[in-house]
């Protein structure tokens, strides 16, 4: 019998990506994947951001541990921040572990399983961060079937901004970026087997090539390089940081036609008193500019944000300057948080905390505000004409052709029906939106020339 197992997946998209990665490596090897009750090999890749998803971790320790208590042989994979954070210390409290791996630690997981499988009393721990990022065999697809339209792609990992909420500094190490002809090498493999778009990822992606690992090239010019490689309709980035928006990353938005029109970029806070003890190393007005600047590179260019709400010693007005800068940015999107403390870092051992309640109360102020932000955003879309990248039937099943879900140039999932037969995956067509809907938009004809 081949050996089975399940992945869970918690946090950003580097752990997606990295659960991906093995999975594909163990397809390889003749793994297959099960639903978790008759799972030989649990892996669980962690997140430690912020203190919901780490409590989630516990919790999914607990159901894993019920779910397969009738399979002895049955073992857990701990992956991502929390592996890193808590390494051989969490062999205590949790029986099943029985491989631990840190953030650098990916790349020794399909031989480690092996022989875990083949020494039964066996425990290893691979918590150790390496001086430079350390390449994994490319996996492209598991047995050569053609790749989903969209791709990810690590170019760096690591951040030492050390802004003071953040642990990620703490689990995931120093930056290390990729050099240049390895992400090209990658991203060339994935456009081989049939991506279209491909997104790079880091944890603060334009400091690629600004630390000593790496070759030369920054991050406008990875970017580039990227943009002209032959197949290549759909370029993006996650995350970059404000601080680190260069000149040379403005003008490629006006330059890249691959570059897709829509920026994630963190402001955190709209208060400059807040930014300065968050350590962020920007303050309001210098962000300001850079929507300024982008939005003239690139005229039909989209924001969405991550924000922190009742960051310790955050007033009212402070919260207000958070309000308000929405508003003057007009974030198609945002992801908000009520701040947590995380052990060792700075905010942590800041005074004035404020209590639960008001986190609370604010953070529904501020999706309240996003809500309204992102319907006006949506319903200016309509009559836009628009291109989608098919990435799949629609769940909608429609008695009058084919349903399917893409995704516009700013991310937003689109459902459109076209006649049996029309739709490709992977295929780029010609839309006008004619509905928005509260995440999502409808598209009704795939005619440029349609009239309203
Ligand atoms: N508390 C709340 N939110 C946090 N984030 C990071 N650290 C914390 C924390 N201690 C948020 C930030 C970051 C996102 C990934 O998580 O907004 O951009
Ligand atoms: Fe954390 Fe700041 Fe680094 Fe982002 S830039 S990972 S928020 S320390």
């Amino acid at each position: 019998m081949r050996p089975t197992f399940h992945t869970m997946t918690f946090g950003c998209q580097m752990n997606v990506n990295d659960s991906d990665w093995l999975a594909r490596t163990l397809l390889q090897r003749g793994f297959v994947q099960s639903p978790l009750e008759e799972a030989e090999l649990v892996i669980l890749n962690t997140c430690s951001v912020r203190e919901k998803p780490e409590q989630k971790v516990y919790s999914s320790l607990g159901r894993i541990a019920q779910a397969t208590r009738h399979n002895t042989k049955s073992f857990v994979v701990l992956a991502g921040c929390v592996a890193q954070q808590f390494g051989e210390r969490i062999f205590d409290s949790f029986p099943q572990v029985r491989l631990v791996l840190g953030s650098d630690g990916l790349v020794f997981a399909p031989d480690a399983i092996e022989r875990l499988r083949a020494e039964p009393g066996l425990r290893l721990c691979f918590v150790d961060f390496s001086d430079s990022y350390i390449e994994r065999p490319l996996k492209i697809t598991p047995n050569n079937q053609p790749a989903t339209p969209v791709a990810f792609v690590n170019i760096m990992q690591g951040c030492d901004n050390f802004c003071s909420y953040c642990i990620v500094p703490s689990t995931r190490g120093k930056p290390k970026s990729r050099s240049a002809e390895a992400v090209l090498t990658e991203c060339r493999a994935w456009l081989e087997a049939g991506a279209k778009e491909i997104t790079l990822l880091g944890q603060n992606v334009n400091a690629f090539g600004l630390d000593v690992t790496g070759d030369d090239a920054g991050f406008a010019e990875l970017l580039r390089r990227v943009a002209a490689l032959p197949g290549l309709a759909r370029l993006r980035f996650v995350t970059p940081h404000p601080k680190d928006v260069s000149p040379q990353l403005v003008r490629a938005f006006g330059e890249l036609e691959q570059l897709c029109p829509r920026l994630h970029l963190p402001l955190q806070a709209g208060s400059d008193r807040v930014l300065e003890r968050m350590r962020r190393k920007y303050n309001r007005a210098h962000y300001l500019e850079l929507i300024r600047q982008l939005r003239a590179a690139r005229p039909d260019m989209a924001f969405s944000t991550d924000i922190i709400v009742g960051f310790p010693g955050e007033d009212e007005e402070d919260f207000q300057d958070t309000l308000n800068i929405m508003e003057e940015v007009r974030f198609m999107s945002s992801f908000s948080f009520c701040y947590s403390d995380r052990p060792g870092t700075a905010a942590e051992r800041l005074p004035d905390k404020l209590d639960a309640k008001l986190k609370l109360e604010r953070l529904a102020r501020l999706q309240a505000l996003q809500e309204r932000l992102s319907a006006v955003w949506l319903q200016k879309r309509i009559g836009d004409h628009s291109l989608l990248l098919l990435e799949g039937a629609s769940r909608k099943a429609s008695s009058s052709g084919e349903a399917w879900q893409g995704r516009d140039p700013y991310g937003v999932p689109v459902n459109i029906t076209l006649p049996a037969g029309n739709g490709k995956l992977g295929a780029l067509i010609p839309v006008c939106i004619t509905e928005a809907k509260k995440h999502s938009l409808l598209a009704g004809s795939a005619q440029w020339d349609i009239k309203h």
